[in-house]
């Protein structure tokens, strides 16, 4: 058993190739490829096949804190929350905090992958209860950071549509320690039902075209 360093300095000496320094370009490269991209696609486009979202062009700093909430047991330990069960387990095989922060610069610099919408819903209905959003998520759909809001703008829509479930059912934000899932949950509840939250949905589909 070799200390990574030394193991490093081992794999020069025998000329054998070793793995990334943590935290590095290129150690995100390589985790992104082994470890993400099986689900998320090469280009981070997302597969709905297994329920997986595009994250290409998200924000570092959102990336980041939901590998961390992944990880840490803030979102996806839900036991009706199927889709974040599968994804937890992958935040855990990247439990350095230095290669999480490295994943997150990776994924926000993959250009924005947004699929063609899917769900039908009425656009214009959604426009009113989107003015409820535009205080955090804006106008535009681009987030604030200062809220810790992500854009809207980038994941396809049948994965915004499950969130907004998620969070309606205490599934996603109900976590004691999900400060920043509190402050969206009782948003979700203003939608009436599932017609509601699709509505909503179609709109932000025009947005950030
Ligand atoms: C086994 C399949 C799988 C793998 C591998 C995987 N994910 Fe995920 N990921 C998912 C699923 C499914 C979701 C959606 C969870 C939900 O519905 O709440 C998700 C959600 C996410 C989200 C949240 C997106 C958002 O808009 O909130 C991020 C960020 C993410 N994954 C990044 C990654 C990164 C980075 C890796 C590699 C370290 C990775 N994923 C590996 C399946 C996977
Ligand atoms: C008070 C601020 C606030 C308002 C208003 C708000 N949100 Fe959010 N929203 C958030 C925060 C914060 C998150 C991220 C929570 C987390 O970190 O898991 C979020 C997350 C989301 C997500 C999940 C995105 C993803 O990538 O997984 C969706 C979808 C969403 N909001 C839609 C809406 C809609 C639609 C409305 C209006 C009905 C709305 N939000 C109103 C703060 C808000």
């Amino acid at each position: 058993m070799f200390h990574r360093s030394t193991s490093a300095v081992f794999g020069l000496l025998v000329g054998c190739s070793t793995a990334p320094t943590v935290g590095t370009p290129e150690d995100a490269a390589y985790r992104f490829d082994e470890t993400c991209a099986p689900c998320h696609g090469a280009a981070g486009a997302g597969n709905p096949e297994i329920a997986a979202p595009a994250i290409a062009g998200l924000p570092a700093w959102y990336v980041t804190s939901q590998l961390h909430k992944f990880r840490d047991g803030v979102r996806g330990t839900h036991f009706d929350d199927i889709e974040g069960m599968r994804m937890r387990p992958m935040a855990k095989a990247v439990f350095e905090d230095a290669a999480i922060d490295a994943l997150g610069t990776f994924v926000e610099a993959l250009p924005s992958q947004r699929p063609a919408p899917t769900v039908a819903g009425d656009a214009a209905a959604g426009q009113a209860s989107y003015a409820t959003c535009t205080a955090c998520h804006l106008a535009d759909g681009s987030g604030n950071p200062a809220l810790q809001a992500p854009p809207l703008t980038h994941q396809p829509d049948w994965y915004l549509v499950k969130q907004l479930a998620k969070f309606k059912h205490g599934v996603r934000g109900a976590h004691p320690k999900d400060t920043s899932g509190a402050t969206m949950r009782p948003m979700a509840q203003t939608l009436a039902d599932e017609a509601a939250m699709n509505n909503v949905i179609a709109y932000v589909m025009t947005l950030g075209k």
